[in-house]
């Protein structure tokens, strides 16, 4: 019987979110993890608040609870941000890992890190856990660095890399693609969508799933989770008017050249995920089943 300490960071985010729905499977004990104040509906672990950037706070609490597995969510995830503010890129993505790292090998727990198809240049996809990285931005510079420094770990570790991920959230954190297409589409507001880069996007509960499954297995290396299939947010955007009967001709269809984001996207980052369905069993819905899900408020 599973009586590990599973340790979790992230939870506020939108991968954290879809964990924190499926811990009650979790034969051991929990503790899940948040920046500041509980954000979550009511339940039943432990929660701690814990920043990662805190070398000492993070120490404390890893002495406290004595993790076996460790499932590492919590990043700057926003590559416009992350291009602006270099040096709080690093602090939570790279630093913040490896304060982790160190902490986690007190117990010899199993880490669990969430990394990203923007560690890839986007030229030379589909990608699969052996292809060569090659950021094109900053967040996924630093993405790559704290893969590096996972790789470097005493103990177990897993790298879950992922892509586009959609779900709904409680309000209050972060928004993502569907929600963010719908509400504008439901106020009447015109929006421009990309439709020359693709991604394989991802339902959060398959994520979710899968991040569970690897860190009760303790299933070591690099894993591609993601949907399987692949579209531009063009794509998905067309698929939400679609399917809520709202307005198209609101969807302006675009290149991400018309758009002077500071962060330069990776174009095409599709993902092969056959080792995960090999190994894992894992098999991601359809984006139209996803979306009816997240739709219904799954
Ligand atoms: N979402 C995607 O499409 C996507 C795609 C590829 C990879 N990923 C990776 O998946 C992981 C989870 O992403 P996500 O979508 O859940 O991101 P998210 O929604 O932005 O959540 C990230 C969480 O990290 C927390 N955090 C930030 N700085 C922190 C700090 N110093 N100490 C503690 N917590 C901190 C944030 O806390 P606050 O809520 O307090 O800000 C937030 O809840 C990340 O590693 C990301 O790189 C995501």
């Amino acid at each position: 019987m599973n009586e590990k300490t599973l340790l979790i960071t992230g939870i506020h985010g939108l991968v954290g979110q879809y964990v924190f729905r499926i811990l009650g499977s979790w034969k051991g004990r929990v503790v899940i993890t948040g920046k500041g104040p509980c954000r979550l509906p009511q339940h039943h672990f432990v929660y701690v608040s814990m920043d990662i950037t805190d070398k000492d706070q993070v120490q404390a609490v890893f002495q406290t609870y004595s993790p076996s597995v460790v499932i590492h969510s919590a990043a700057q995830a926003q590559p416009d941000h992350c291009e602006l503010n270099r040096e709080d890129a690093l602090k939570v993505n790279v630093e913040g890992t490896e304060n982790l790292l160190q902490a986690s090998s007190l117990s010899r727990a199993f880490f669990v890190h969430l990394s990203t198809d923007f560690i890839f240049s986007g030229n030379d996809g589909p990608y699969d856990e052996s292809s060569i990285p090659a950021p094109v931005n900053f967040y996924g510079k630093t993405k790559l660095m704290a893969e590096e420094k996972v790789k470097s770990y005493s103990y177990a570790w897993a790298i879950v890399r992922t892509a586009l991920v959609y779900g709904n959230v409680i309000s209050g954190t972060r928004s993502n693609m569907i929600s963010w297409v719908k509400t504008e589409l439901e106020n009447n507001r015109p929006i421009k969508v990309v439709s020359d880069q693709v991604r394989t996007t991802t339902y959060a509960a398959d994520l979710a799933g899968a991040l569970l499954v690897i860190a009760e297995r303790e299933m070591t290396g690099t894993w591609h989770i993601s949907g399987k299939d692949a579209l531009s947010p063009w794509a998905m955007a067309i698929a939400v008017a679609d399917r809520l009967g709202l307005d198209k001709r609101l969807i302006t269809k675009v290149d991400a050249s018309v758009f002077s984001q500071p962060a330069t996207r990776p174009l095409k980052t599709p993902f092969i995920i056959d080792k995960a369905k090999r190994a894992l069993g894992f098999e991601p819905l359809p984006f139209e089943e996803g979306l009816e899900k997240v739709l219904n408020g799954d």
